[in-house]
């Protein structure tokens, strides 16, 4: 991730800089100076625009010998406009801005205010919707030819003057962990294998003061985690259980949540190998860890008072000699029995080792966050996350937080009922459930390694990833849900 735009904030409007101009749907424009509005207004009309929502235009007028640049942009109807569709709007803004070209603009935050949002919060998503906006994997591109020298510097005009450069700040800063996680989702499986996660996870950990440990495969086996350690036997590169710890209320160890991330640094299927077509895309299926990595760079930053453990478990999906085969009877940590009738079916048998070391850490609430079930892009597509919880609260919980963070979850139900299918003549349970309900009964899976923890599981599988850029989103890693996470643990934190 390279950073490629700055921020500054001014109390006034700059006479040759460009201005950014936000437009409610038939309300046009209304500057200080009148004459330059009746321009604008004028040719924006002739133009056809409209102030609707996503629609953007640009003018350059003369204007005492000086020539302008103004960029309008289409904000919908007033009453609609939230802090979240800013940041999406900022996102398409920013590669409007690198389109043409412009480098240095002003943005007129006031032509932009919802009614209901503090200043500090507006930058926030300004910032945010910017540089995520603007984000590219050019890391493996050698020539000059493609990689892009953009860099925008942006001048946020505000006379609201309270502590806007902390907002900046810290808009930076979620950012970077959300890039991260991009980052880690759009690196080449022969780049960031299991080792590779648990070495950025130590760099996290030192840049942070987190506290971070890594247990290794023979600590697992001590540990009996067969379900784990079975999805890496095919593999040449070891497990990892990444651990990294943030202890903001050390006096109450209760108070507490718990990330686990699906890390398959690769999946091929394994034994039930996956067909070529695509597969290259597995390179993401460690998604989940990547945001549990970026939530807690974030979290180490915004220090809330609770204690959040992140866990990744790392892990490589191969076909080797080693490898497990369908039929084959693991035993998990809690002494529950697994028979793999899939061996593509992999993601849930390393988390549900992972969710049992969470329990046995003492954890109330956690959260596992996987590119878990196809099945979930079926269902969903790639405009939301489903989830699966055994305490609305909790639920209710996130979607609260997703709302401010602008993404999308829904639910999807863990009837009694859907236990039938993954029923085993061998074993407790076995790993897959046939064709119904793909998504649901990987989740009835998990929930046997929950206890009595406040848990809700997050199928990622479409929404990891976007096949346009769209707002804040680009082509590629979404680096979601590393918002809604990080902005539920502040609301926890608050309560
Ligand atoms: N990583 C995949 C799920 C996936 C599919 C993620 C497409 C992103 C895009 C997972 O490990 C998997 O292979 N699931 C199988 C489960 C099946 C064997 C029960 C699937 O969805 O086909
Ligand atoms: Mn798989
Ligand atoms: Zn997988």
């Amino acid at each position: 991730m390279t950073n490629q735009c700055e921020f500054q904030v001014s109390e006034d409007i700059d006479d040759i800089l460009p201005v950014i101009y936000g437009v409610f749907q038939e309300q046009g424009i209304e500057l200080d100076d009148s004459y330059v509005s009746n321009i604008l207004n004028t040719l924006s009309e002739q133009r056809g625009f409209k102030g609707k929502a996503g629609e953007f235009l640009i003018l350059h007028i003369s204007d005492n010998g000086h020539y302008r640049t103004f960029v309008l942009m289409g904000l919908g109807e007033a009453k609609k406009l939230t802090g979240e569709l800013l940041r999406k709007y900022s996102g398409d803004l920013s590669r409007l801005l690198r389109r043409n070209k412009i480098q240095a603009a002003q943005l007129l935050l006031e032509s932009c205010q919802p009614m209901a949002e503090s200043t500090t919060v507006l930058i926030g998503n300004l910032v945010e919707g910017v540089i995520l906006g603007l984000y590219k994997f050019e890391k493996w591109k050698s020539g000059d030819a493609e990689a892009s020298d953009y860099f925008l510097n942006l001048v946020i005009v505000t006379d609201d003057d309270q502590s806007k450069e902390h907002a900046i700040q810290r808009g930076i800063k979620v950012s970077r962990g959300v890039m991260l996680a991009r980052d880690l989702v759009n690196s080449p499986a022969n780049r960031m294998t299991p080792t590779n996660m648990a070495e950025t996870a130590q760099g996290i950990a030192v840049q942070n003061i987190l506290d971070v440990s890594v247990l290794e495969e023979s600590d697992m086996e001590q540990l009996g985690m067969e379900s784990l350690l079975g999805v890496s036997k095919g593999s040449v590169e070891p497990a990892k259980l990444i651990v990294l710890e943030y202890k903001g209320d050390p006096d109450n160890p209760k108070n507490n949540i718990a990330f686990v991330g699906k890390g398959i640094t690769f999946d091929t299927g394994g034994i039930s190998l996956k067909p070529p077509g695509g597969m290259e895309n597995m390179k993401g299926d460690m998604a989940g860890g990547a945001s549990v990595l970026g939530v807690m760079d974030i979290i180490a930053y915004l220090q809330p008072k609770i204690n959040v453990l992140g866990i990744v478990a790392a892990s490589e999906n191969m076909p080797g000699g080693k490898a497990q085969k369908p039929g084959d009877v693991v035993k998990a940590m809690n002494g529950k029995t697994i028979e793999v009738i899939n061996t593509d079916a992999e993601g849930r048998l390393v988390l549900a080792d992972a969710l049992s070391y969470a329990e046995s850490k003492g954890i109330v609430n956690v959260i596992d966050i996987a590119t878990l079930t196809g099945a979930m892009v079926v269902t969903l597509g790639k405009v939301c996350t489903g989830y699966m919880t055994n305490s609305s609260e909790f639920g209710f919980a996130l979607c609260e937080a997703a709302r401010v963070a602008g993404e999308k979850f829904w639910e999807l139900p863990l009837f009694d009922e859907y236990d039938d299918l993954i029923r085993s003549d061998v074993a407790d349970m076995k790993n897959t459930g046939g064709r119904q309900a793909g998504s649901i009964t990987a989740a009835k899976l998990l929930e046997k390694f929950v206890g009595d923890m406040n848990w809700i599981h997050l199928d990622i599988a479409g929404t990891s990833t976007a096949s346009k850029d769209d707002g804040s989103n680009v082509k590629g890693a979404t680096g979601h849900p590393v918002l809604s996470l990080v902005q539920l643990v502040v609301n926890m934190s608050n309560n």
